[in-house]
Parts: C-alpha cells; sequence; structure tokens
C-alpha cells in the first residue's frame, strides 16, 4: 500500500507513506542497489542526501524531506536566483572533496552527474541532494559542467519562461563553481545527449555556456 503521490520526476514517482517516509519507485524497470550504497555512503560522510530505510527492485523507501525543491523555491522567490546558484556550486565542490569509495580507480571522485534545481530539496535540514541514479566515480569538471548545461538549456531557450533568471543562475553558478567547469563541454554535452536519448539540441546550450563563462 501506498499513500498519495507526492510529485513525479522524469524517472520516478514518490508517494507518501507516512509524514516521516517516502516511497520513491521508477517507473521503468531498474534495481536500485548501486544508487542506494551511493546515498548511505555519502550519508556516513555526512553529506546531505535522504537516509534510506529500506530498498528492493526499483523500489526505495527514504526519510520525508519537508521542503520544496530549489526550482520550486526559485518560482516563488522564497530563495534568490544567485543565491541557489551558489548554493548548487557548494553543493558540488563538497561533494569532489570527498574520498571516492573504495576500488574507485585513483584520483578520481564522486559524481551525481544532475544535479539541477529540481534534484535539490530545500528541507529544514539544510538542501538536500536527491535522485542519484547517475552517482558514479570520475572527472568532477564532467559534474560541473553537466551542471552548467542543465542551466544552459533553459537560458538558451527563448521560448522559455525562465530562461532570463537561468541565465542569471548560470552565470553565477560559473563564478563559484569549482574546478573548470567547461574544460569537458564536449564530453558533457555528449553525456546529456544520450541522457535525453537525442530528443534536444544541444548546440546552443553549450554555446550559452562559453558566453557566460567569459
Ligand atoms: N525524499 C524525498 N522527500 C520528499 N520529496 C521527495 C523526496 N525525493 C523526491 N521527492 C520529490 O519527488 C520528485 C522526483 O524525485 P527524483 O528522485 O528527483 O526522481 P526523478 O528521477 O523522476 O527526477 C522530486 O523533485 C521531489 O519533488
Ligand atoms: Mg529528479
Amino acid at each position: 500500500m501506498t499513500g498519495p503521490l507526492l510529485a513525479s520526476g522524469r524517472e520516478a514517482d514518490v508517494y507518501a507513506l507516512d509524514d516521516r517516509r517516502v516511497l520513491r519507485r521508477y517507473r521503468r524497470e531498474a534495481d536500485v542497489t548501486g544508487e542506494v550504497a551511493a546515498m548511505r555512503y555519502l550519508a556516513g560522510l555526512g553529506y546531505p542526501v535522504p537516509a534510506v530505510y529500506e530498498a528492493a527492485g526499483p523500489d526505495m523507501v527514504m526519510e520525508r524531506l519537508d521542503g520544496p525543491t530549489m526550482a520550486e523555491a526559485f518560482g516563488t522567490g522564497a530563495l534568490g536566483i544567485e543565491e541557489g546558484a551558489a548554493g548548487l556550486a557548494d553543493l558540488l565542490r563538497e561533494l569532489h572533496e570527498l574520498p571516492p569509495w573504495p576500488g574507485a580507480a585513483a584520483g578520481s571522485r564522486i559524481l551525481h552527474l544532475d544535479l539541477h534545481p529540481e534534484n535539490v530539496i530545500m528541507s529544514s535540514r539544510g538542501p538536500v541532494v536527491i535522485d542519484w541514479c547517475n552517482a558514479r566515480a570520475g572527472d568532477p569538471d564532467l559534474d560541473t559542467g553537466l551542471t552548467a548545461l542543465i542551466l544552459a538549456q533553459v537560458a538558451a531557450d527563448p521560448e522559455h519562461a525562465q530562461a532570463g533568471p537561468a541565465e542569471l543562475a548560470l552565470t553565477a553558478f560559473l563564478r563559484r563553481a569549482p574546478g573548470a567547469p567547461t574544460r569537458l563541454l564536449d564530453e558533457v554535452v555528449r553525456f546529456r545527449d544520450r541522457q535525453l536519448d537525442g530528443t534536444e539540441p544541444l548546440d546552443r546550450a553549450a554555446e550559452k555556456v562559453l558566453s557566460c563563462a567569459r
């Protein structure tokens, strides 16, 4: 038995179980084992992720976070664009400073690879990062470049109502981001293109990243 549907993302539905716990269920066949191992590892290092209580197949029972997503907080004006963008950069910096799990390639770092305003919940215990399905060890510039490209997809779309705020966010993010967010941009574009199954052109977004980084 699940409770009421709280939210749906691109891949999963999230149901309330009670006021402390949610069930996150993939709409596709999935095995959350790797994702949950990453979340538990990060929680053990004090990184802000939801606590996971149970996991099986496409299902995960986890801590229910009590705030809006960063995207929702931008929308209501509860959070300033530049402050939020700086927060994204800080979350990536803190993540990339952590020691990767045993067995990860030498010099690699833990990457989220989808860290954008819809995957951060502004909870009463501070910003918490959700949606770890892409997490792996690798080059941190891939992670910061991907966050920049995702913000740029909105900023570079003249039809999008949030294009202006997204450009502000992108500029503030690039000013504060760790590492070199444009260094692996070609690889970042290929990764994002695979993630979106080639459904959206990314050339204008990539140009936007470069122009806002100047
Ligand atoms: N632990 C949680 N507590 C409360 N709401 C959550 C939690 N995890 C996810 N959500 C809500 O569900 C939405 C989708 O979850 P997410 O893990 O990002 O799935 P997707 O892969 O589909 O994007 C989030 O944007 C958020 O609104
Ligand atoms: Mg998500």
